[in-house]
């Protein structure tokens, strides 16, 4: 049997399209690799959102060439942001890639890859389904049965895929040219996909779209939410959504989304935070910049005032929420007066999460027409004074939250999985997310198996990025012994290698 391995850069879509990738391959009787130097087949499912990221890909199929030259029949396949941009030009650049396949085209991997097993030449597909839109399911595991202690268990934390695309035209951005203009789920499929998953088990779903909250049922099946306006421009079916899924799968823990757009944060959004108890509060809410002069010039479609009245409303809605953001620095014509507009902003809304990106000059979009006239010296000297600003108030936040009571969803073991992506100092904890998306590592539970448990935890500490905790006694109480050998640390969904493209 063909065995393949993945690697994934980039964003949590990203991630989600090599879980796709891992499925399709297995169904057609491929089998995952120890390693990339045992693999047959090899996939970098990439990013291109800045150069950077895309650089990486070059530098890796250069490094890449030397893997292919020892075996005549081993190939290579470049999947997602980059593969879309390029297509067949990534063919002629780069003679080492087999196989370039965009996002869209994902189902056709195994057809393209025989094709090439029975003589093809190399071959790209990179076709968006404007009329027939597809959005691969993940199979869950079956439901865990108490009398079975093999049976996989499925991944305490999901993707579901809600939309596709994006019909917006930010002036520095890629992805309407990489993933293609915008296309909606059924909210029928998307509840399904939602309730197999929590019936194997799974605790916290994710709604991944690229302007996640502008989605609307392309099948006209939800009511209108409470809230919604007929004639507000920026109202989406987002709130009904949410609704819906909270109503339908009333066994989901937490309902988490990414990305939104702060346009669409609309009362009604706002509301549905207020009502449904799942809806964690935490939301990471992109606004980019503090200058309304360098919004306008993003084409962000809203005002800096406009971003602190809606993400105010939230937070009055729904006391003790957090929001987190993106932000570019050093974008075309950004004087020293818009970078300090944006640290105020940063202060005023007091983000307790923030990722900062230098600008990058990316192909298609609008913004080549501006000179990248801010020099890359400055561009890093904001970019750290932005984190500085930033890593003051996580701390702070995080020291606050010192001797409080919270409840932690545990998505792994730091020693074996590292699912929230920083490892506690003693190894053997268990690590989860707050109800605000905090890491937390809980100590002195390894006898305990609280994988996929949503467990009340004191902080004892806090760590730079993350909090330590222990279980109060209730919670310890109430938990399950750990089998040896048992399950609890075999979630069916393995953490995939995500290389995340950072900094700019
Ligand atoms: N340059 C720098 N950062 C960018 N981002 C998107 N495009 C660019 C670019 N051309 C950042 C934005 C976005 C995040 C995913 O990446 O902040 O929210």
């Amino acid at each position: 049997m063909p065995r393949y391995s993945i690697t994934t850069f980039g964003c949590q879509m990203n991630v989600h399209d090599s879980e796709r990738m891992h499925d399709v391959l297995r169904c057609a009787g491929y089998t995952e690799a120890g390693s990339a130097d045992e693999a047959d087949v090899l996939v970098l499912n990439t990013c291109s959102v800045r150069e950077k990221a895309e650089q990486k890909l070059r530098s890796e199929v250069g490094r890449l060439a030397r893997w292919k030259r020892e075996r005549a029949d081993r190939v290579l396949v470049v999947a997602g942001c980059v593969a879309q941009q390029e297509g067949e030009r990534l063919l002629k650049q780069m003679r080492a890639i087999d196989v370039v396949v965009g996002p869209d085209n994902i189902p056709e991997l195994p057809g393209l890859l025989g094709d090439l097993a029975i003589g093809g030449l190399p071959i790209a597909r990179t076709v968006f389904d404007l009329d027939a839109p597809r959005f691969l399911v993940a199979s869950p595991p079956s439901p865990p049965s108490p009398a079975s202690s093999s049976s996989p268990r499925a991944a305490p934390t999901a993707f579901v895929t809600v939309m596709k695309g994006c019909d917006e035209r930010c002036s520095f951005c890629i992805v309407p040219y990489t993933r293609g203009p915008e296309r909606y789920r059924p909210s029928d499929e998307i509840v399904a996909e939602i309730a197999a998953l929590v019936a194997a088990g799974t605790r916290e779903v994710t709604l991944l779209g690229q302007t996640v909250n502008s989605y609307s049922d392309p099948l006209g099946a939800l009511p209108r939410a409470p809230g919604a306006s007929a004639d507000d421009p920026d109202e989406s079916e987002f709130a009904a959504l949410l609704r819906r899924v909270a109503a339908d799968v009333p066994g989901l823990a937490r309902l988490r989304y990414t990305s939104p757009h702060p346009r669409h944060l609309t009362p009604s959004l706002v509301l549905a935070h207020a009502e449904l108890p799942a809806l964690p509060r935490h939301v990471h809410m992109p606004v980019q910049s503090g200058s309304d002069r360098v919004l306008r010039r993003m084409i962000r479609r809203y005002t800096r005032a406009e971003y602190v009245a809606r993400t105010r409303a939230l937070v009055e809605a729904v006391p003790g929420l957090t929001l987190s953001t993106d932000i570019i620095v050093g974008f075309p014509g950004e004087t020293e007066d818009d970078f300090a507009a944006t640290l105020s902003l940063v202060r005023e809304v007091g983000f307790k999460g923030l990722f900062g990106f230098k600008y990058s000059r990316r192909p298609h979009t609008p913004a080549l027409k501006l000179p990248d006239d801010v020099p890359e010296g400055v561009k890093g000297e904001r970019l750290a004074r932005l984190f500085e600003e930033s890593e003051a108030l996580l701390a702070a936040h995080l020291s606050s939250l010192v001797g409080t009571t919270q409840e932690v969803l545990v998505e792994g073991r730091d020693k074996e999985r590292g699912a929230t992506g920083e490892r506690g100092p003693g190894g053997a904890l268990w690590s989860g997310r707050t109800g605000r998306h905090e890491i937390a590592h809980i100590e002195g539970a390894e006898e305990l198996d609280l994988l996929g448990e949503v467990v009340e935890v004191s902080i004892t500490r806090a760590n730079k990025h993350s909090l330590q905790a222990e279980l109060t006694e209730a919670a310890r109480a109430a938990a399950r012994p750990r089998q040896r050998g048992g399950l609890e640390a075999r979630p069916a969904r393995r953490s995939l290698p995500v290389v995340a493209a950072e900094g700019g």
